[in-house]
């Protein structure tokens, strides 16, 4: 049976992920933290993320069925962004490998997976999506774009958060059904890595080369330049 999920929102808060920590250790689950600016929002790796009004910052909070299948939530979650951009903005929104949204090229969502272990496991999935920004800072403006910049409209962000809850809802269902190949199915439709080519910066080096698969367990593939297979557990990816 699908979870209802109730949202629970705030003004300001250092993390939604944060907040969904507390929760989580309370042990609720189902939840959705909403906050409408963070002050200490982060991404992959450490990273700021920036985090201004005008942006959805939202964390759901899920039971989990084991610390590895955790990659399968963020792969729902960023199929479900795309889905709803595509439903209300009508714009092009694609999934890129792991866990980011583009929009022509361009980052307009970025997800964070965290784990809360306890006696019972639980994942906060973290998305952070570009929603009425008109502008970013220096650092990330190259590479960052919002729906607000691509459609030239004003969206109202709670209802972009329902509908992604929506969308994330029907998908989790393959989860808890254990379909985690029609998870990864799904998400190779929405891709905009497979078939381009390819840097990965990974902790053990660099690795150029076209990104051919994903395979059931969520990693990348990549074909080398000379002819070899690379499995890509993380990294950070370049389409070049
Ligand atoms: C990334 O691209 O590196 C992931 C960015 C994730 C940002 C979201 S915003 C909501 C949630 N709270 C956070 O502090 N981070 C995630």
């Amino acid at each position: 049976m699908k979870p209802d999920f109730s949202f629970y929102n705030f003004d300001v808060l250092s993390s939604t992920n944060d907040k969904a920590r507390e929760f989580a250790k309370e042990r609720k689950a189902n939840l959705v933290v909403v906050a409408k600016k963070q002050e200490k929002g982060r991404g992959r790796f450490g990273r700021k993320w920036s985090s201004s009004p005008g942006g959805l910052y939202m964390t759901i909070i899920l039971k989990e069925k084991g610390l590895d299948k955790a990659k399968y939530l963020t792969f729902i979650a960023a199929v479900s962004v795309a889905k709803a951009i595509r439903k209300i903005a009508g714009l092009d929104a694609k999934v890129k490998w792991p866990n980011d949204i583009l929009i022509n090229h361009k980052k307009v969502c970025g997800i964070l997976t965290e784990n809360v272990c306890t006696n019972v496991n639980y994942a906060l999935v973290g998305i952070g999506l570009n929603v009425n920004q008109k502008k970013f800072p220096r650092s990330i403006m190259r590479n960052s774009t919002s729906i607000m910049i691509e459609s030239n409209s004003n969206y109202d962000i709670e209802k972009i958060a329902k509908t992604i809850i929506n969308e994330f809802n029907r998908l989790y269902d393959y989860y808890n059904k254990k379909n985690y190949k029609k998870i990864v199915d799904i998400w190779k439709e929405y891709s905009h890595t497979l078939g381009k080519m390819t840097k990965a910066k990974t902790l053990s080096g660099n690795y150029t080369g076209k990104a051919v698969d994903v395979d059931e367990e969520c990693n990348l593939i990549l074909k080398l330049n000379d002819g070899s297979i690379k499995k890509i557990v993380e990294a950070d990816i370049f389409v070049i």
